[in-house]
C-alpha cells in the first residue's frame, strides 16, 4: 500500500515507524527553514539602514527570548533523539525466533543461503510474518544491501559478517538494490524479495531442495504429500478414493476388465502416466485420478516407485 507521496510503500513492520520518524524531521525542517527565511527578510526589510531618527533603541539581551530559543530547541533535538535511538535499536536488535539466512554478496551478483542449505540467486525468498535475520559477508569488495520498501540497507564486507532483520508485512515481490559502488556492474547487481505465506515459503524451501542429490526414497515421500498422492492413497492400507500403498508393489490385482496385472514398477509407472489404462476392479472406472504425464519427471517417477515399494 502506497500512502505516501516521497517514499515508496512500506512493507516491514517497522518501516511505518522510519517514516513517521523520517516525515517528523522533514517538516520540522520545513517549518524552521520558513520561519529563519521569513525572519532574515523580514528584519532586513525592516531594519535596513534609514534615516538618523529611525535608529532603535540600544539593548543588550532579551531573557525570556533567549530561554525560549534555547528550551524549544532543545526539547525537539531530545524527542529526535529518543525516538530515533528508540527505532534505531528496534532496527538492530534481532528478534530470537528470527529465521536466519546467510547472504553473500560478490561482484556482481547475491545470492541467499537457507538452513537447508539452499542457495536462491539474486531473489530473497522469505516468509511473511516472520521476522527474518540476514548474515551478510562479501567474497570480495564492499557491497550494500537495500531494500527500501523493507527501509532497510546495510553494508556488506569482506572477512566479517554485518547483520540485519527485517519482517515482511505482505505478500509481494519488491527490488533489492546493492547501494554501494562496487565495479563497473555495481548498477546491474540487482535482486527481488519474494515473500510468500508461511506455507507456500515452507513448500518452496523444500521444492528447492529436491535436488539431484536427494535419495529417491526421500524425493517419493516428499511428492507424496506435494503433489497430493495421500489426498487419495492411504499409507496405513485404508481405502479413501484410490487402493492405499500400503503393500501395494508386488501384489497381483484383478482388473476391470477381468485380467490381472502384478503391481511392478510398470504398471505403477503406468498407473501415473496414463491411470486408465489399467484400471482395479472395485475402482471407479474410468479413473477419477488425473494424468501425471509431463507433470512429473522421469526422476520424479522414479522416486515414487521406490517410495511406494517401502510401504509395506
Ligand atoms: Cu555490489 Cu554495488
Amino acid at each position: 500500500m502506497n500512502t505516501s507521496w516521497m517514499l515508496p510503500s512500506a512493507e516491514s513492520t517497522f518501516a511505518a515507524d522510519f517514516d513517521a520518524l523520517y516525515y517528523f524531521i522533514y517538516y520540522m525542517s520545513v517549518f524552521f527553514f520558513a520561519l529563519i527565511t521569513f525572519l532574515v527578510v523580514f528584519f532586513a526589510l525592516k531594519y535596513r539602514r534609514g534615516k538618523e531618527k529611525k535608529l532603535t533603541t540600544d539593548f543588550s539581551h532579551n531573557l525570556p527570548l533567549e530561554v525560549v530559543w534555547t528550551v524549544i530547541p532543545f526539547i525537539l533535538v531530545m524527542i529526535l533523539f529518543v525516538w530515533g535511538f528508540r527505532d534505531y535499536m528496534r532496527m538492530h536488535i534481532v528478534p530470537k525466533d528470527a529465521l536466519e539466512i546467510k547472504v553473500k554478496a560478490r561482484q556482481w551478483a547475491w545470492a541467499f543461503e537457507y538452513p537447508n542449505g539452499v542457495i536462491s540467486d539474486a531473489d530473497l525468498v522469505m516468509p511473511v510474518g516472520k521476522p527474518v535475520k540476514l548474515l551478510m559477508s562479501s567474497s570480495d569488495v564492499l557491497h550494500s544491501l537495500f531494500v527500501p520498501v523493507f527501509r532497510a540497507k546495510l553494508d556488506v564486507l569482506p572477512n566479517r559478517y554485518t547483520i540485519m532483520w527485517f519482517e515482511a508485512k505482505n505478500v509481494g515481490t519488491y527490488d533489492l538494490y546493492c547501494t554501494e559502488y562496487c565495479g563497473k556492474e555495481h548498477s546491474g547487481m540487482l535482486g527481488k524479495v519474494k515473500t510468500m505465506a508461511a506455507a507456500d515459503f515452507e513448500n518452496w524451501l523444500s521444492e528447492s531442495a529436491m535436488g539431484d542429490d536427494v535419495p529417491l526414497v526421500e524425493l517419493g515421500e516428499k511428492l507424496y504429500k506435494k503433489k497430493a498422492c495421500n489426498a487419495c492413497h492411504s499409507l496405513d492400507g485404508s481405502k479413501v478414493v484410490g487402493p492405499s500403498f500400503k503393500g501395494i508393489a508386488g501384489k497381483t490385482e484383478r482388473l476391470t476388465d477381468g485380467s490381472s496385472v502384478t503391481v511392478d514398477e510398470n504398471y505403477l509407472r503406468e498407473s501415473m502416466l496414463n491411470p486408465n489404462a489399467k484400471v482395479v476392479e472395485g475402482f471407479p472406472s474410468p479413473s477419477s485420478m488425473p494424468t501425471f504425464q509431463g507433470v512429473l519427471k522421469d526422476r520424479e517417477v522414479d522416486a515414487l516407485i521406490e517410495y511406494i515399494k517401502t510401504i509395506q
